[in-house]
């Protein structure tokens, strides 16, 4: 049987997840713009190998409990296996949420870069809404990949050369409008949130600008090369053809297609371990209250 995707991409989530919070960064979240100071029972969505759960458990009040739910086995093992010795109260399952049914119990329910996979994400922004008690919270950690892309500077280059947004922009729209796949999603959070009725909605940006530089460590330096390189920035394209075969179908010009792939490819060639290059993930953390009928 074939493996399941995300559970032969723990290596990738592993080496990219600090590139978009400073923990001081989550820490006042938790205490100064949620002000979660009693015990609290949370669930979230496709936790993967439990990264929230790791970074929020240890800000909680005492007695917080924490509940993931996943579709791969794999990162599910991986979670359980990371929380056996830590002195948190968690349970983790694998499951497919758009499968499971779930009371309204949790006080919050959180999710981390997962509603952009999903192909119906209101549907799945409605479950995790009817999974929370009354007076509870809904936190969104989405991406907004336009504006990521936006926020890179590679010295020596012109933004234009190394990353045209048009382009990009149309393709993110094209994959929203075709398959439900919504690499913006974190900034159309606040609306969908209000046709749900979720009340006092606010919306922050992921606070990590990341610096690779030469003058850096040659150990930090390393570690942040890698997760730049995992995450996919600076990644060779695929031959030419292949290239713009893609793009055409996907309804590109051939100019703009063979544009992009010379623009891929230039990336590619100039970054490397000395090279300075400012890179900010600007992710979308929307959050808001629940409140029953
Ligand atoms: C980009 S990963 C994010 C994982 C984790 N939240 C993190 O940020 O490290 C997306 C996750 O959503 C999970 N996922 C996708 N569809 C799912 C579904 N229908 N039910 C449960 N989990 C799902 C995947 O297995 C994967 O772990």
């Amino acid at each position: 049987m074939e493996e399941y995707y995300w559970d032969t991409q723990l290596e990738y989530l592993k080496r990219t997840r600090d590139l978009n919070y400073n923990d001081d960064y989550l820490e006042f979240l938790v205490s100064r713009v949620w002000k979660i100071s009693k015990p609290v029972h949370i669930i979230d969505f496709g936790c993967g190998y439990g990264y929230l759960a790791l970074k929020l458990l240890p800000l909680l009040p005492k007695g917080s409990k924490y509940t993931g739910i996943d579709k791969g086995q794999q990162l599910i093992n991986k979670a359980i296996e990371y929380f056996k010795n830590l002195p948190y109260e968690s349970e983790f399952f694998v499951a497919d949420s758009n499968e499971i049914e779930l009371e309204d119990k949790y006080d919050i329910a959180v999710c981390h870069a997962f509603l952009l996979h999903m192909s119906e994400p209101k549907s799945m922004l409605l479950k995790m809404v009817n999974s929370v008690v009354n007076h509870g919270m809904i936190i969104c950690f989405e991406p907004h990949w336009i504006s990521g892309m936006s926020s890179y500077e590679l010295e020596g280059y012109e933004q234009s050369q190394i990353v045209p947004l048009g382009i990009l922009q149309k393709l993110f729209e094209e994959s929203s409008r075709k398959a439900g796949l919504d690499g913006n999603i974190g900034v159309k959070l606040p609306q969908y949130l209000y046709e749900l009725g979720v009340k006092n909605i606010e919306c922050r940006v992921s606070d990590k600008v990341n610096i690779l530089h030469p003058d850096m460590n040659q150990q930090d330096k390393q570690k942040l090369f890698s997760s730049l390189k995992e995450e996919g920035i600076g990644g060779e394209p695929v031959s030419e053809e292949q290239f713009i075969e893609r793009l055409l179908k996907r309804g590109i010009s051939f100019k703009e297609a063979q544009d992009q792939y010379e623009a891929e490819l230039l990336f590619s060639q100039v970054f490397n371990m000395d090279s300075s290059l400012i890179y900010a993930p600007s992710m979308k953390i929307t959050y808001g209250e629940i409140r029953g009928q």
